[in-house]
Protein backbone atom coordinates (compact mmCIF):
# COMPACT_ATOMS: atom_id res chain seq x y z
CA UNK A 1 0.00 0.00 0.00
CA UNK A 2 1.21 3.63 -0.81
CA UNK A 3 3.09 5.34 2.21
CA UNK A 4 1.19 8.39 3.61
CA UNK A 5 5.19 9.95 2.58
CA UNK A 6 5.56 8.11 -0.44
CA UNK A 7 5.31 10.62 -3.11
CA UNK A 8 9.21 11.16 -3.67
CA UNK A 9 9.24 7.31 -3.73
CA UNK A 10 9.65 5.33 -7.08
CA UNK A 11 9.35 2.21 -5.55
CA UNK A 12 8.03 0.15 -2.31
CA UNK A 13 10.24 -0.56 0.35
CA UNK A 14 11.47 -3.96 0.75
CA UNK A 15 9.47 -5.89 3.21
CA UNK A 16 12.42 -6.68 5.44
CA UNK A 17 12.95 -2.84 5.90
CA UNK A 18 9.36 -2.40 6.38
CA UNK A 19 9.25 -4.51 9.53
CA UNK A 20 12.34 -3.10 10.90
CA UNK A 21 11.38 0.30 10.90
CA UNK A 22 8.07 -0.11 11.93
CA UNK A 23 7.36 0.21 15.96
CA UNK A 24 3.49 0.11 15.70
CA UNK A 25 4.00 -3.69 17.64
CA UNK A 26 4.99 -1.42 20.73
CA UNK A 27 4.28 2.41 20.03
CA UNK A 28 0.50 1.44 19.78
CA UNK A 29 0.63 1.87 23.58
CA UNK A 30 0.36 5.48 22.84
CA UNK A 31 -2.47 5.36 21.35
CA UNK A 32 -4.31 7.27 23.72
CA UNK A 33 -2.38 9.89 24.33
CA UNK A 34 -1.92 10.49 21.11
CA UNK A 35 -5.78 10.85 20.44
CA UNK A 36 -5.37 13.09 22.96
CA UNK A 37 -3.04 15.00 21.38
CA UNK A 38 -4.34 15.30 17.84
CA UNK A 39 -8.06 16.17 19.40
CA UNK A 40 -6.33 19.20 20.82
CA UNK A 41 -3.96 20.12 17.85
CA UNK A 42 -6.60 19.74 15.49
CA UNK A 43 -9.32 22.19 17.89
CA UNK A 44 -6.54 24.35 18.10
CA UNK A 45 -5.98 24.38 14.15
CA UNK A 46 -9.96 25.24 14.11
CA UNK A 47 -9.51 28.18 16.11
CA UNK A 48 -6.51 29.59 14.46
CA UNK A 49 -8.37 29.29 11.33
CA UNK A 50 -5.89 27.15 9.47
CA UNK A 51 -9.14 24.50 9.27
CA UNK A 52 -12.25 25.42 9.87
CA UNK A 53 -14.21 25.09 13.05
CA UNK A 54 -16.53 22.50 11.45
CA UNK A 55 -13.19 20.90 10.15
CA UNK A 56 -11.79 20.07 13.46
CA UNK A 57 -15.38 19.30 15.05
CA UNK A 58 -15.61 16.60 12.27
CA UNK A 59 -11.61 15.47 13.07
CA UNK A 60 -12.20 15.28 16.69
CA UNK A 61 -15.75 13.45 16.46
CA UNK A 62 -13.71 10.63 14.35
CA UNK A 63 -10.89 10.93 17.10
CA UNK A 64 -13.21 10.21 19.58
CA UNK A 65 -14.47 7.05 17.81
CA UNK A 66 -11.58 5.71 16.72
CA UNK A 67 -10.67 5.45 20.57
CA UNK A 68 -13.70 3.53 21.51
CA UNK A 69 -13.22 1.29 18.68
CA UNK A 70 -9.39 0.69 19.59
CA UNK A 71 -10.86 0.08 23.32
CA UNK A 72 -13.50 -2.18 22.55
CA UNK A 73 -10.84 -4.64 20.77
CA UNK A 74 -11.69 -3.57 16.52
CA UNK A 75 -9.11 -1.34 15.73
CA UNK A 76 -5.91 -3.30 14.10
CA UNK A 77 -3.29 -1.92 13.30
CA UNK A 78 -0.66 -2.27 10.54
CA UNK A 79 2.42 -2.77 10.57
CA UNK A 80 2.91 -1.32 6.71
CA UNK A 81 1.70 2.06 8.57
CA UNK A 82 5.00 1.84 10.73
CA UNK A 83 3.75 3.37 13.61
CA UNK A 84 0.95 4.71 16.13
CA UNK A 85 0.99 8.06 14.06
CA UNK A 86 0.69 7.33 10.92
CA UNK A 87 -1.62 4.42 11.67
CA UNK A 88 -3.82 7.12 13.28
CA UNK A 89 -3.80 8.82 10.19
CA UNK A 90 -4.94 6.36 7.84
CA UNK A 91 -7.89 5.31 10.38
CA UNK A 92 -9.11 9.24 10.29
CA UNK A 93 -9.20 9.16 7.06
CA UNK A 94 -10.68 6.14 6.31
CA UNK A 95 -13.40 7.16 8.73
CA UNK A 96 -13.79 10.65 8.19
CA UNK A 97 -12.26 11.34 4.18
CA UNK A 98 -10.16 13.84 3.15
CA UNK A 99 -10.12 16.00 5.96
CA UNK A 100 -8.67 13.45 7.66
CA UNK A 101 -5.47 14.60 5.85
CA UNK A 102 -5.78 17.94 7.24
CA UNK A 103 -5.00 16.84 10.70
CA UNK A 104 -1.22 16.96 10.19
CA UNK A 105 -1.01 20.25 9.31
CA UNK A 106 1.69 22.50 10.82
CA UNK A 107 2.71 19.53 12.83
CA UNK A 108 5.53 16.44 12.08
CA UNK A 109 5.83 12.74 13.74
CA UNK A 110 8.67 14.38 15.84
CA UNK A 111 6.91 16.53 17.77
CA UNK A 112 3.73 14.39 17.93
CA UNK A 113 6.03 11.67 19.40
CA UNK A 114 7.28 13.83 21.54
CA UNK A 115 4.26 14.76 23.01
CA UNK A 116 2.60 11.31 23.23
CA UNK A 117 5.82 10.26 25.37
CA UNK A 118 5.56 13.18 27.85
CA UNK A 119 1.48 12.71 28.44
CA UNK A 120 2.22 9.22 28.82
CA UNK A 121 5.19 9.27 31.18
CA UNK A 122 2.95 11.99 33.25
CA UNK A 123 0.28 9.33 33.75
CA UNK A 124 2.45 6.77 34.98
CA UNK A 125 4.73 9.12 36.88
CA UNK A 126 1.34 10.14 38.78
CA UNK A 127 0.39 6.40 38.66
CA UNK A 128 3.64 5.40 40.90
CA UNK A 129 3.50 8.27 42.89
CA UNK A 130 -0.08 7.04 43.82
CA UNK A 131 1.71 3.58 44.59
CA UNK A 132 4.80 5.15 46.46
CA UNK A 133 2.18 6.96 49.01
CA UNK A 134 0.54 3.16 49.68
CA UNK A 135 3.83 1.61 50.22
CA UNK A 136 4.76 4.31 52.32
CA UNK A 137 1.52 3.94 54.26
CA UNK A 138 2.32 0.29 55.04
CA UNK A 139 5.55 0.91 55.25
CA UNK A 140 4.46 3.85 58.09
CA UNK A 141 1.91 0.96 59.90
CA UNK A 142 5.37 -1.73 60.18
CA UNK A 143 6.82 0.60 62.34
CA UNK A 144 4.51 1.74 64.27
CA UNK A 145 4.09 -1.77 65.58
CA UNK A 146 7.34 -2.21 65.98
CA UNK A 147 9.05 0.42 68.07
CA UNK A 148 10.17 -1.99 70.45
CA UNK A 149 11.01 -5.02 68.85
CA UNK A 150 15.00 -5.23 68.89
CA UNK A 151 17.18 -6.06 66.31
CA UNK A 152 20.55 -6.55 65.68
CA UNK A 153 21.91 -3.19 63.34
CA UNK A 154 24.81 -4.12 60.96
CA UNK A 155 27.64 -2.71 59.29
CA UNK A 156 30.03 -5.19 56.94
CA UNK A 157 26.83 -7.59 57.67
CA UNK A 158 28.25 -7.78 61.04
CA UNK A 159 26.46 -7.55 63.99
CA UNK A 160 27.28 -3.76 64.90
CA UNK A 161 24.52 -2.36 67.73
CA UNK A 162 20.94 -2.76 68.80
CA UNK A 163 18.12 -0.66 66.83
CA UNK A 164 14.41 -1.62 66.53
CA UNK A 165 12.96 -2.84 63.57
CA UNK A 166 11.17 0.05 63.77
CA UNK A 167 14.25 2.31 62.80
CA UNK A 168 15.32 -0.17 60.05
CA UNK A 169 11.35 0.17 58.19
CA UNK A 170 11.94 4.11 58.83
CA UNK A 171 15.06 3.96 57.39
CA UNK A 172 13.47 2.48 54.18
CA UNK A 173 10.17 4.75 54.41
CA UNK A 174 13.32 7.86 54.00
CA UNK A 175 14.53 6.24 50.24
CA UNK A 176 10.86 5.64 49.80
CA UNK A 177 9.87 9.14 50.13
CA UNK A 178 12.78 10.68 48.71
CA UNK A 179 12.04 8.31 45.34
CA UNK A 180 8.62 10.08 45.34
CA UNK A 181 10.11 13.15 46.05
CA UNK A 182 11.97 12.57 43.12
CA UNK A 183 9.13 12.46 41.04
CA UNK A 184 7.56 15.59 42.10
CA UNK A 185 10.56 17.53 40.97
CA UNK A 186 10.34 15.27 37.46
CA UNK A 187 6.38 16.78 37.24
CA UNK A 188 7.71 20.33 38.28
CA UNK A 189 10.59 19.94 35.29
CA UNK A 190 9.43 17.89 32.67
CA UNK A 191 5.83 19.11 31.97
CA UNK A 192 6.70 21.31 28.95
CA UNK A 193 5.08 21.27 25.87
CA UNK A 194 7.13 20.36 22.27
CA UNK A 195 4.06 19.76 20.33
CA UNK A 196 4.30 23.37 18.06
CA UNK A 197 8.03 22.63 17.17
CA UNK A 198 7.18 21.06 14.11
CA UNK A 199 9.68 18.46 12.27
CA UNK A 200 12.71 20.68 14.05
CA UNK A 201 11.97 24.15 13.09
CA UNK A 202 8.32 25.07 14.14
CA UNK A 203 5.87 25.81 11.22
CA UNK A 204 4.87 28.71 8.99
CA UNK A 205 1.17 28.20 10.36
CA UNK A 206 0.55 30.52 13.29
CA UNK A 207 -0.27 27.63 15.61
CA UNK A 208 -1.59 28.81 18.98
CA UNK A 209 1.57 26.92 21.18
CA UNK A 210 -0.01 28.07 24.28
CA UNK A 211 -4.14 27.09 23.52
CA UNK A 212 -2.80 23.79 23.26
CA UNK A 213 0.08 23.37 26.11
CA UNK A 214 -3.39 24.54 28.21
CA UNK A 215 -5.45 21.94 26.27
CA UNK A 216 -3.45 19.29 27.27
CA UNK A 217 -2.60 20.59 31.05
CA UNK A 218 1.17 21.23 30.30
CA UNK A 219 2.56 24.17 32.02
CA UNK A 220 3.77 26.01 28.68
CA UNK A 221 5.13 25.08 25.64
CA UNK A 222 9.25 24.01 25.38
CA UNK A 223 10.84 27.63 24.27
CA UNK A 224 13.37 25.57 21.30
CA UNK A 225 11.72 24.18 18.86
CA UNK A 226 15.17 21.72 18.34
CA UNK A 227 15.33 20.65 21.62
CA UNK A 228 11.63 20.11 22.02
CA UNK A 229 12.11 17.25 19.26
CA UNK A 230 15.19 15.90 19.87
CA UNK A 231 15.47 16.06 24.00
CA UNK A 232 15.15 12.74 25.87
CA UNK A 233 16.21 13.94 28.91
CA UNK A 234 12.86 13.88 30.37
CA UNK A 235 12.51 10.19 29.65
CA UNK A 236 16.32 9.57 30.94
CA UNK A 237 15.38 11.16 34.24
CA UNK A 238 12.83 9.21 34.88
CA UNK A 239 14.79 6.35 34.19
CA UNK A 240 17.50 7.36 36.60
CA UNK A 241 14.18 7.88 39.21
CA UNK A 242 13.57 4.41 38.24
CA UNK A 243 16.83 2.57 38.79
CA UNK A 244 17.24 4.28 41.88
CA UNK A 245 14.22 3.37 42.98
CA UNK A 246 14.55 -0.39 41.84
CA UNK A 247 17.94 0.27 43.57
CA UNK A 248 16.49 0.58 46.69
CA UNK A 249 13.60 -2.31 46.10
CA UNK A 250 16.76 -4.32 45.66
CA UNK A 251 18.21 -3.80 48.18
CA UNK A 252 15.41 -4.28 50.76
CA UNK A 253 14.85 -7.83 48.78
CA UNK A 254 18.48 -8.75 49.58
CA UNK A 255 17.64 -8.31 53.31
CA UNK A 256 14.23 -10.11 52.80
CA UNK A 257 16.27 -12.78 51.23
CA UNK A 258 18.78 -12.96 54.47
CA UNK A 259 16.06 -12.47 56.79
CA UNK A 260 14.17 -15.20 55.50
CA UNK A 261 16.88 -18.11 55.59
CA UNK A 262 17.06 -19.97 58.28
CA UNK A 263 20.08 -18.71 59.48
CA UNK A 264 18.47 -15.32 60.40
CA UNK A 265 15.48 -16.64 60.75
CA UNK A 266 13.77 -12.90 61.33
CA UNK A 267 11.11 -12.71 58.75
CA UNK A 268 8.18 -15.79 57.82
CA UNK A 269 6.79 -14.84 54.30
CA UNK A 270 3.18 -15.57 54.14
CA UNK A 271 2.52 -18.70 51.61
CA UNK A 272 0.72 -16.60 48.72
CA UNK A 273 3.69 -14.66 48.46
CA UNK A 274 6.31 -17.98 48.48
CA UNK A 275 6.80 -20.66 46.34
CA UNK A 276 8.14 -24.63 46.91
CA UNK A 277 10.83 -26.67 45.12
CA UNK A 278 9.69 -29.06 42.67
CA UNK A 279 12.42 -31.95 43.98
CA UNK A 280 13.20 -30.85 47.63
CA UNK A 281 9.42 -30.96 49.56
CA UNK A 282 11.28 -28.86 52.72
CA UNK A 283 12.00 -25.85 50.58
CA UNK A 284 10.18 -22.35 50.87
CA UNK A 285 11.55 -19.69 48.18
CA UNK A 286 11.79 -15.50 48.50
CA UNK A 287 11.54 -15.92 44.99
CA UNK A 288 9.17 -12.69 44.62
CA UNK A 289 12.20 -10.92 46.67
CA UNK A 290 14.72 -12.78 44.09
CA UNK A 291 12.69 -11.81 41.19
CA UNK A 292 11.78 -7.93 42.21
CA UNK A 293 16.30 -7.92 43.09
CA UNK A 294 16.73 -9.38 39.98
CA UNK A 295 14.27 -7.34 37.95
CA UNK A 296 16.56 -4.54 38.90
CA UNK A 297 18.86 -5.20 36.52
CA UNK A 298 16.66 -4.55 33.38
CA UNK A 299 15.42 -1.59 34.64
CA UNK A 300 18.94 -0.48 35.06
CA UNK A 301 19.65 -1.51 31.64
CA UNK A 302 16.89 0.52 29.88
CA UNK A 303 18.89 3.42 31.03
CA UNK A 304 22.19 2.42 30.21
CA UNK A 305 20.44 1.72 26.96
CA UNK A 306 18.73 4.83 26.11
CA UNK A 307 22.25 7.20 27.16
CA UNK A 308 24.13 5.18 25.02
CA UNK A 309 21.60 5.99 22.09
CA UNK A 310 21.14 9.66 23.00
CA UNK A 311 25.55 10.60 23.76
CA UNK A 312 26.01 10.65 19.93
CA UNK A 313 23.24 12.43 18.11
CA UNK A 314 23.30 15.60 16.06
CA UNK A 315 20.51 18.36 16.61
CA UNK A 316 17.66 17.42 16.04
CA UNK A 317 15.77 14.21 15.46
CA UNK A 318 17.11 11.11 14.44
CA UNK A 319 15.79 7.72 14.18
CA UNK A 320 18.02 6.13 16.77
CA UNK A 321 15.41 7.94 19.04
CA UNK A 322 12.34 5.85 18.37
CA UNK A 323 14.51 3.17 20.36
CA UNK A 324 13.45 4.88 23.71
CA UNK A 325 10.67 3.59 24.29
CA UNK A 326 10.62 -0.45 24.39
CA UNK A 327 12.77 0.74 27.51
CA UNK A 328 10.70 2.91 28.96
CA UNK A 329 7.43 0.81 28.83
CA UNK A 330 9.29 -2.25 29.97
CA UNK A 331 10.53 -0.01 33.21
CA UNK A 332 7.38 1.57 33.82
CA UNK A 333 5.48 -1.77 33.94
CA UNK A 334 8.72 -3.45 35.89
CA UNK A 335 8.72 -0.58 38.59
CA UNK A 336 4.75 -0.59 38.94
CA UNK A 337 4.83 -4.28 39.23
CA UNK A 338 7.46 -4.36 41.60
CA UNK A 339 6.24 -2.11 43.91
CA UNK A 340 2.55 -3.51 43.99
CA UNK A 341 3.68 -7.28 44.90
CA UNK A 342 6.95 -6.00 47.18
CA UNK A 343 3.90 -4.52 49.23
CA UNK A 344 1.72 -7.14 49.13
CA UNK A 345 4.60 -9.43 50.34
CA UNK A 346 5.89 -7.34 53.16
CA UNK A 347 2.63 -6.40 54.72
CA UNK A 348 1.65 -10.10 54.98
CA UNK A 349 5.13 -11.52 56.20
CA UNK A 350 5.29 -11.95 59.74
CA UNK A 351 8.62 -11.08 61.70
CA UNK A 352 9.98 -13.40 64.15
CA UNK A 353 10.57 -10.81 67.09
CA UNK A 354 12.12 -13.18 69.38
CA UNK A 355 14.82 -14.50 66.88
CA UNK A 356 15.46 -10.70 66.34
CA UNK A 357 15.75 -9.79 69.88
CA UNK A 358 18.05 -13.02 70.46
CA UNK A 359 20.03 -11.56 67.50
CA UNK A 360 20.43 -8.28 68.93
CA UNK A 361 21.68 -9.63 72.40
CA UNK A 362 24.05 -11.75 70.60
CA UNK A 363 27.48 -10.35 68.72
CA UNK A 364 28.11 -8.15 71.38
CA UNK A 365 26.04 -4.97 69.83
CA UNK A 366 26.06 -3.95 73.26
CA UNK A 367 30.18 -3.23 73.46
CA UNK A 368 30.23 0.42 72.39
CA UNK A 369 27.78 1.02 75.04
CA UNK A 370 30.22 -0.54 77.55
CA UNK A 371 32.89 1.76 76.29
CA UNK A 372 30.42 4.74 76.62
CA UNK A 373 30.27 3.25 80.08
CA UNK A 374 33.35 3.13 80.84
CA UNK A 375 33.49 6.89 79.20
CA UNK A 376 31.30 8.09 81.91
CA UNK A 377 33.57 6.69 84.71
CA UNK A 378 36.21 9.19 83.54
CA UNK A 379 38.00 7.25 80.64
CA UNK A 380 38.70 8.76 77.88
CA UNK A 381 36.77 7.17 75.31
CA UNK A 382 40.35 5.08 73.51
CA UNK A 383 41.67 3.69 76.29
CA UNK A 384 37.76 2.32 77.06
CA UNK A 385 37.92 1.28 73.79
CA UNK A 386 40.79 -1.14 74.12
CA UNK A 387 39.37 -2.74 77.41
CA UNK A 388 36.15 -3.33 76.17
CA UNK A 389 38.07 -5.01 73.39
CA UNK A 390 40.00 -7.12 75.79
CA UNK A 391 36.57 -8.23 77.26
CA UNK A 392 35.06 -8.97 74.65
CA UNK A 393 38.10 -11.22 73.55
CA UNK A 394 37.79 -12.71 76.72
CA UNK A 395 33.78 -13.58 76.33
CA UNK A 396 34.63 -15.00 73.02
CA UNK A 397 37.29 -17.89 74.77
CA UNK A 398 34.67 -18.01 77.50
CA UNK A 399 31.33 -18.39 74.82
CA UNK A 400 29.60 -16.08 76.84
CA UNK A 401 27.87 -12.64 76.38
CA UNK A 402 29.27 -9.02 78.12
CA UNK A 403 26.40 -9.02 79.86
CA UNK A 404 26.55 -12.97 81.14
CA UNK A 405 30.24 -11.70 82.69
CA UNK A 406 30.19 -11.98 86.41
CA UNK A 407 30.87 -8.51 88.58
CA UNK A 408 34.45 -10.41 89.33
CA UNK A 409 35.27 -10.32 85.71
CA UNK A 410 33.84 -7.57 85.20
CA UNK A 411 36.14 -5.59 87.97
CA UNK A 412 39.25 -7.63 86.16
CA UNK A 413 38.77 -5.91 82.80
CA UNK A 414 38.30 -2.70 85.07
CA UNK A 415 38.16 -1.57 89.04
CA UNK A 416 35.71 1.37 87.51
CA UNK A 417 32.86 -1.02 86.70
CA UNK A 418 29.86 -1.26 89.46
CA UNK A 419 26.61 -3.11 89.88
CA UNK A 420 24.99 -1.07 87.22
CA UNK A 421 27.06 -2.11 84.31
CA UNK A 422 23.83 -4.98 83.91
CA UNK A 423 21.48 -2.12 83.48
CA UNK A 424 23.62 0.38 81.44
CA UNK A 425 24.81 -2.57 79.02
CA UNK A 426 20.95 -4.13 78.78
CA UNK A 427 19.56 -4.40 75.01
CA UNK A 428 16.26 -2.37 76.10
CA UNK A 429 18.87 0.27 77.70
CA UNK A 430 21.33 0.21 74.98
CA UNK A 431 18.42 1.12 72.14
CA UNK A 432 16.37 3.49 74.76
CA UNK A 433 19.42 5.82 75.19
CA UNK A 434 19.86 6.46 71.81
CA UNK A 435 18.04 9.69 71.63
CA UNK A 436 19.76 11.96 69.50
CA UNK A 437 17.58 13.19 66.54
CA UNK A 438 17.45 10.00 64.06
CA UNK A 439 18.30 7.30 66.03
CA UNK A 440 16.42 4.15 67.28
CA UNK A 441 15.10 4.79 70.18
CA UNK A 442 11.49 4.55 70.71
CA UNK A 443 10.90 8.25 71.10
CA UNK A 444 12.80 9.18 68.26
CA UNK A 445 11.93 6.81 65.96
CA UNK A 446 8.12 7.78 67.24
CA UNK A 447 8.91 11.98 66.36
CA UNK A 448 10.20 10.70 62.40
CA UNK A 449 7.04 8.71 62.19
CA UNK A 450 4.66 11.82 63.63
CA UNK A 451 6.57 13.84 61.22
CA UNK A 452 6.44 11.37 58.14
CA UNK A 453 3.01 10.73 58.77
CA UNK A 454 2.01 14.75 58.61
CA UNK A 455 4.71 14.90 55.02
CA UNK A 456 2.59 12.05 53.87
CA UNK A 457 -0.91 13.55 54.60
CA UNK A 458 0.39 16.48 53.13
CA UNK A 459 1.54 14.80 49.84
CA UNK A 460 -1.75 12.54 49.62
CA UNK A 461 -3.88 15.75 49.31
CA UNK A 462 -1.50 17.55 46.64
CA UNK A 463 -1.29 13.86 44.66
CA UNK A 464 -4.96 13.96 44.76
CA UNK A 465 -5.03 17.29 43.44
CA UNK A 466 -2.92 16.80 41.01
CA UNK A 467 -4.07 13.56 39.63
CA UNK A 468 -7.88 14.99 39.52
CA UNK A 469 -6.64 18.09 37.50
CA UNK A 470 -5.15 15.60 34.85
CA UNK A 471 -8.49 13.88 35.23
CA UNK A 472 -10.56 16.81 34.02
CA UNK A 473 -9.00 16.57 30.36
CA UNK A 474 -9.13 12.57 30.53
CA UNK A 475 -12.00 12.79 30.92
CA UNK A 476 -13.36 15.52 28.25
CA UNK A 477 -11.03 13.46 26.10
CA UNK A 478 -13.16 10.47 26.48
CA UNK A 479 -16.11 12.39 26.34
CA UNK A 480 -18.13 10.66 28.74
CA UNK A 481 -16.02 7.29 29.05
CA UNK A 482 -14.37 6.30 32.42
CA UNK A 483 -11.57 7.73 33.88
CA UNK A 484 -8.50 4.89 33.45
CA UNK A 485 -7.33 4.31 37.29
CA UNK A 486 -5.87 5.94 39.43
CA UNK A 487 -7.82 8.69 38.13
CA UNK A 488 -12.01 9.37 39.44
CA UNK A 489 -14.93 10.23 37.51
CA UNK A 490 -15.83 12.65 40.06
CA UNK A 491 -15.24 15.89 37.80
CA UNK A 492 -16.52 14.88 34.71
CA UNK A 493 -19.92 14.35 36.69
CA UNK A 494 -19.46 17.74 38.36
CA UNK A 495 -18.49 19.73 35.60
CA UNK A 496 -20.24 19.37 31.70
CA UNK A 497 -17.99 17.70 29.60
CA UNK A 498 -16.28 20.39 27.65
CA UNK A 499 -16.04 20.71 23.88
CA UNK A 500 -12.68 19.67 23.60
N1 LIG B 1 8.06 6.31 15.31
C1 LIG B 1 8.90 7.44 15.42
C2 LIG B 1 9.59 7.45 16.78
O1 LIG B 1 9.12 6.83 17.65
C3 LIG B 1 8.11 8.70 15.29
C4 LIG B 1 8.87 9.84 14.74
C5 LIG B 1 9.22 9.54 13.32
N2 LIG B 1 9.86 10.62 12.69
C6 LIG B 1 10.55 10.49 11.54
N3 LIG B 1 11.08 11.54 11.07
N4 LIG B 1 10.68 9.33 10.97
O2 LIG B 1 10.60 8.06 16.99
Amino acid sequence: MAKLWGGRFSKDSDKLMEDFHSSISFDQKLYYWDIQGSIAHATMLGNVGVITKEEAATLVAGLREILEEIEAGKVHFNPADEDIHMNMEVLLTEKVGDVGKKLHTGRSRNDQVAVDMRMYLRHEVLTIQAQLLEFLETLLAIAKKHLETAMPGYTHLQRAQPITLGHHIMAYFEMFKRDYQRLDSWLDRNNIMPLGSGALAGTTFPLDRNETAAALHFDGPCLNSLDGVSDRDFALEFLSDASISMMHLSRFCEEVILWASQEFAFIDLDDAYSTGSSIMPQKKNPDVAELVRGKTGRVYGALMALLTTMKGLPLAYNKDMQEDKEGVFDAVDTWKKCLLIFEKMLATATFKEQNMRRAAAGGFTNATDFADYLVTKGVPFRDAHAVVGEAVAYCIMNDKALDDCTMEEFKSFSPLIEEDIYDKISIDTCIHKRQTIGAPGPQQVQAAIDANQLWLDGAKATHEAQAEKLAILICITRAGQQCPAPFSCAIREAEPAGDG
